[in-house]
């Protein structure tokens, strides 16, 4: 049997997503108990970074810290990788000496070229195409707050990214509607929306996009990688903003999610992402225990081949 990877939320099942929330609310209570689990014992997770992170790096480390195991903190300014060691050199090499590897990358293909040659478990910790960990934090968030997400209708106001296209793949395996609100020329890949079929629709007024759903969520503007577009981006996305009107049409009980990090004033409002319906903290920290459980998955996964 070849090696599990997770590249996108389509790589698992919809079983196998919501068996992995169910684990990552159980280990985050089983932490909070002060319970000590080391399944990566004397493992190693080699973190490749190509973009910056707080988020990302900082729950992988403290995942496997907890785990017992240790992570690898690689960049390409210190790694022969930035030098141009081939992709597919840097997987053999680096599948010879760790457990499980986590890239977080430009170009999507990158990630796949090197899965193809990495003989252990691979995680997309963010490529210009997809962020997938976010995902699973998101979802145990929701679900942790409100319940079953499946039959729940999402927004997502902004940029047709990485993230919008996660969500797209969650509304496929979670099994929600999906409306989103993105101004024109900044709709999400074609590929990847028609696969949802009509769970999901463009509906490009924020106001209206968010007409008695369950969950707003946003991201900025101006993801990693795009920085020369800034000023363009800062004029086509004006009025992309989740403020308190653009909740006000949402049900009472919706929440509020931002992978973070946030531009108050810009994607989103200060009296919405720090306000009563946001639950951006508890979804930031989320990331911890969603990825431990998808540590653990993975690990188990691999043992079995
Ligand atoms: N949300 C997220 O991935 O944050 P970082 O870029 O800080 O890792
Ligand atoms: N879309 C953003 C997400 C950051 C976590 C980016 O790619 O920069």
């Amino acid at each position: 049997m070849s090696c599990r990877h997770f590249l996108t939320l389509l790589d698992f099942t919809a079983d196998e997503l919501h068996a992995l929330i169910k684990r990552a609310i159980e280990l985050k209570k089983r932490h909070a108990d002060g319970e000590i689990y080391e399944p990566m014992r004397n493992k190693v997770l080699a973190m490749v970074f190509e973009k910056s992170s707080t988020r990302t790096r900082v729950s992988f480390e403290a995942a496997m810290t907890h785990f017992g195991g240790n992570a690898i903190f690689l960049s390409p300014r210190d790694t022969q990788l930035g030098r141009g060691e081939p992709i597919e050199d840097s997987a053999r090499v680096l599948s010879q000496m760790v457990d499980m590897i986590m890239i977080r990358t430009f170009e999507h293909e990158k990630i796949s070229l090197f899965t193809e040659y990495a003989t252990v478990p691979v995680i997309n910790a963010l490529t210009d195409s997809y962020h997938p960990c976010q995902l699973l934090a998101d979802m145990q968030t929701y679900i942790e707050h409100r319940g079953p997400i499946a039959g729940k209708t999402v927004a997502w106001v902004g940029d047709g990214n990485n993230m919008c296209h996660s969500y797209i793949n969650a509304a496929i395996r979670f099994n929600f509607n999906l409306t989103i609100a993105c101004p024109e020329s900044y709709d999400p890949d074609q590929k990847i929306l028609s696969a949802a079929g009509d769970r999901v629709k463009i509906i490009r007024d924020p106001i209206e996009a968010c007409q008695n759903v369950d969950l707003v969520a946003t991201d900025v503007w101006t993801s990693m990688g795009q920085e020369d577009e800034q000023r363009k981006r800062n004029e086509s996305f004006r009025g992309y903003i989740v403020n308190q009107k653009v909740m006000q049409q949402a049900n009472k009980d919706a929440l509020f999610l931002h992978c973070l990090p946030a531009h108050r004033g810009e994607e989103v409002s200060a009296e919405v992402i720090d306000g009563p319906q946001s639950v951006v903290w508890d979804e930031a920290g989320n990331r911890l225990h969603a990825q431990k459980a998808l540590i653990d998955f993975l690990a188990k996964e691999h043992n079995k081949t």
